[in-house]
């Protein structure tokens, strides 16, 4: 796959699959991830980082995935991991590893920080609990052996702030440029 082919399966997945909503949140999938790279690069120039945002929940719309609507349902659908190796081919590990991690940031956020679990929506909560709760000691010392830990726990907190129906945002092209800029990696 090369850019331009990229450029368009992402455009395709977000025309096909961007309208449903994000959970029980008052936004889209596409609000959603736009709104994740529009606080991404606010703090940062770092394309990877921007990306990371970008595609953080992109396992949600991946194939066939769909994201439990449902409070009452497990909400660890496994996301993350689905993302993972499909980000990791095509843009390297440092975009990957936060979209790996996110979720066991929020874990590991909740469990250093305790004013935020506080502030996670109700459905961000549900999904804590389902992930597994707070992290104990060993969990801890893995995630902050973790490479890219720390831009995971930046990506946690744009995701977070990423929930706000009224919130406009440049389009998805205007995000995908940054692919000419990172990849697709060659293919082995
Ligand atoms: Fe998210």
């Amino acid at each position: 796959m090369n850019t331009e082919q990229l450029k368009s399966f992402l455009t395709e997945l977000f025309d096909s699959r961007g309208d449903e909503m994000y959970g029980k949140e008052a936004v889209t999938q596409r609000q959603h991830a736009l709104q994740s790279a529009v606080h991404a690069s606010r703090e940062t120039d770092d394309p990877e980082l921007v990306m990371a945002a970008l595609l953080h929940d992109v396992g949600h719309i991946l194939g066939e995935s769909h994201l439990p609507g449902n409070l009452d349902e497990n909400l660890d659908d496994s996301h993350e991991a689905r993302a993972y190796p499909w980000v990791r081919e095509r843009f390297g590990d440092r975009v990957a590893d936060p979209v790996r991690l996110h979720v066991a940031a929020k874990r590991y956020l909740c469990t250093v920080d305790p004013g935020y679990a506080e502030k996670l929506s109700p459905t961000s909560h549900k999904s804590f609990l389902d992930q597994g709760g707070p992290m104990n000691q060993s969990e801890r010392e893995a995630f902050e052996a973790e490479t890219h830990f720390q831009e995971a726990v930046q990506l946690r907190r744009w995701d977070d702030a990423a929930k706000d129906p009224s919130a406009s945002t440049p389009d998805l092209q205007h995000f995908l440029s940054l692919v000419d800029r990172l990849g697709p990696r060659p293919q082995a």
